[in-house]
C-alpha cells in the first residue's frame, strides 16, 4: 500500500513518525475517515469542513489548501486501486523533539498522515440485511466529543465490552440518554418519525448525519432531534446508525430486547438506499 506522509507517498513500510510526536505521546490530534464508492470519493466537502473545524477548535492550522487535500484523496485513490475502501487522514500537532504539556511553537511541522483502506462490499455489506445487536455501556468519554480527535480508547473499550458480550458494538448513555455509539450516530423510528440527538458538544456531528437528515426532509419524512433513552429506544419500531464506513445499518436488538419483529425495518432499509443513491 502506498501512503502519504507530509507530502511524501511511500510504501506503508518506509512511512515513519517519530516517537515524540504529540499524537503518539498526548492523542493530540485529530482524523477524518472518508468513504470511497465506485472509485469515487464521498463527501469530500463535508469532512474537509469537520476537519478544518477540528484543527480550529484546538487551535491547530489547517496545513493544507482544499485542492491539496483533494490531490491526495484522489493520487492515493489511484495508485492504490482503491475501488469501495476508506481514506484515514490524520492531523497531529507533530514533534516537539521531547514530551512536554505544554504546546510546542506554533512554527512547529504538524505531522500529516493519509492511507487507504480497501473495503470491496463495503455497500453490499449483509449487515444491511441481518442487523446489528447492541448493548449500552456508559459514555466514559471526555465533554469534547464534537472534536474529532485521535483519542479513541474509550470507544474501543466500549467496542470490546459489546464483543465480550457477543454482539456487533455499543450504544453511549449519558444522564440516561443515548448520545452515540461507539463510531457512529444512532437513531430510532416511532410511528414513522425519525428520532436523533440534536447537534451540541456530547457528540460527533456526523457527516453522514446531516446528509442523511437532509435526503430525508426532502422524501418527506418527519425528523425529531433530541435525546432519547434506552427504554424508549427498546419500544421503538425500528433503530438504526449511520457513519462514513457504516453508511446506514439497522439495528434490531438493542440490551437483548428485540426491536419489532427483530429484522430491519423498512424506514432504516429505505433511508440506506437513499443514502447510497444519492451519493453515487
Ligand atoms: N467514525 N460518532 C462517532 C463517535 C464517530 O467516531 C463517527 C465516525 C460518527 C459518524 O460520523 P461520520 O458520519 O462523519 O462518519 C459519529 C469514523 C467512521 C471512524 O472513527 O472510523
Amino acid at each position: 500500500r502506498t501512503v502519504y506522509l507530509n507530502g511524501d507517498y511511500l510504501p506503508e513500510t518506509e512511512a515513519r513518525v517519530s516517537i515524540f510526536d504529540r499524537g503518539f505521546v498526548m492523542g493530540d490530534g485529530v482524523y477524518e475517515v472518508t468513504s470511497v464508492l465506485d472509485g469515487k470519493i464521498l463527501e469530500f466537502e463535508g469532512h474537509l469542513a469537520r476537519l478544518t473545524r477540528s484543527l480550529n477548535e484546538l487551535g491547530m492550522e489547517n496545513p493544507l489548501s482544499r485542492q491539496e487535500w483533494l490531490d491526495i484523496h484522489h493520487k492515493l485513490v489511484a495508485l492504490n486501486d482503491i475501488r469501495e475502501g476508506l481514506i484515514y487522514l490524520q492531523v497531529t500537532r507533530g514533534n516537539p523533539g521531547d514530551r512536554d504539556f505544554a504546546y510546542p511553537p506554533k512554527d512547529t511541522p504538524q505531522t500529516v498522515v493519509l492511507f487507504t483502506q480497501n473495503k470491496p462490499g463495503l455497500a453490499d455489506n449483509p449487515q444491511a440485511r441481518t442487523g446489528l445487536r447492541v448493548v449500552s455501556v456508559p459514555d466514559l468519554r471526555w465533554g469534547r466529543r464534537d472534536i474529532k480527535t485521535v483519542q479513541l480508547l474509550y470507544p474501543s473499550m466500549a467496542k470490546m465490552e459489546a464483543k465480550a458480550r457477543g454482539v456487533d458494538d455499543a450504544w453511549l448513555t449519558e444522564d440516561g440518554f443515548v448520545t452515540e455509539g461507539t463510531s457512529n450516530n444512532t437513531y430510532i423510528v416511532k410511528d414513522g418519525k425519525i428520532i436523533t440527538r440534536q447537534l451540541s458538544t456530547d457528540i460527533l456531528h456526523g457527516i453522514t448525519r446531516a446528509s442523511l437528515l437532509r435526503y430525508a426532509a426532502e422524501a418527506q419524512m418527519q425528523i425529531e432531534e433530541r435525546p432519547f433513552t434506552i427504554a424508549e429506544a427498546q419500544e421503538a419500531d425500528e433503530a438504526f446508525l449511520t457513519s462514513a464506513s457504516a453508511f446506514v445499518l439497522p439495528v434490531v436488538e438493542i440490551d437483548g430486547a428485540q426491536l419489532g419483529k427483530g429484522t430491519p425495518g423498512p424506514v432504516a432499509a429505505r433511508l440506506r438506499e437513499i443514502y447510497l443513491e444519492e451519493s453515487r
